[in-house]
């Protein structure tokens, strides 16, 4: 059975739909642990209902580095669970070498945004505020820049007339959530 890994920051409803497309068969393949670098995530308290081990990741109360040395720490727990791929679902931290050298091509992180555009935090935001009659959201492997990696599966949605960034986020998630599970399906099949 592959082994997956989830690393987010907050609510965690790509992780839920992760689980959702195992349970429905869509998606064959288990999480064997989430992670954390906010305690007080809800994607944490989702993975304990699903009965997933969820552990925070100290980051030292830096608001936006990923120290070297726990990326390390996680690099070796993830390999001790022999995690196949790790799935990077609203993780709001930028991963370096320690976890990218341990699984090369076995990253994978979603971006609510049709990259190469608006990439970085808020992208639906960006989207809106640019002008733009089309969003999305894109999964891409992972390499060392900000939402640089190849992609590998887009999906277009409409901005409407009168949108705000919430509610074009919330259309953008709906396609997030069919989009996550779809693109892991797809990278599994190319290990
Ligand atoms: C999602 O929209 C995801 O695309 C975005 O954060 C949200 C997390 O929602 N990720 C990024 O902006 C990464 N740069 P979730 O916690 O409900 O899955």
């Amino acid at each position: 059975m592959i082994r997956l890994a989830v690393l987010g920051s907050g609510s965690g409803s790509n992780c839920q739909s992760i689980f959702n497309a195992i349970n429905e068969g869509r998606l064959d393949a288990e999480v064997v642990i989430v992670l954390s670098d906010n305690p007080d995530a809800y994607i944490l308290e989702r993975a304990r209902r699903h009965g997933v081990s969820a552990e925070v990741m100290d980051c030292g109360g830096y608001k936006n580095k990923f120290p070297l040395e726990v990326q390390q720490a996680v690099a070796e727990k993830l390999q001790a669970l022999r995690v196949d791929m790790v799935c990077l679902a609203g993780f709001m931290r930028l991963v370096k070498e320690p976890l990218l050298a341990a699984f090369p091509n076995r990253i994978l992180n979603i971006h609510p945004a049709l990259l190469p555009a608006f990439p970085g935090v808020e992208a639906w935001k960006q989207a809106l505020e640019a002008g733009a009659k089309q969003a999305g959201c894109t999964v891409h492997y992972v390499d060392a820049g900000m939402d640089t990696g190849e992609i590998l599966m887009q999906a277009y949605v409409p901005v409407m007339p009168g949108d705000t960034p919430e509610s074009l986020h919330a259309r953008i998630q709906v396609q997030e959530h069919i989009l996550y599970p779809a693109a892991i399906l797809s990278a599994l099949a190319r290990l």
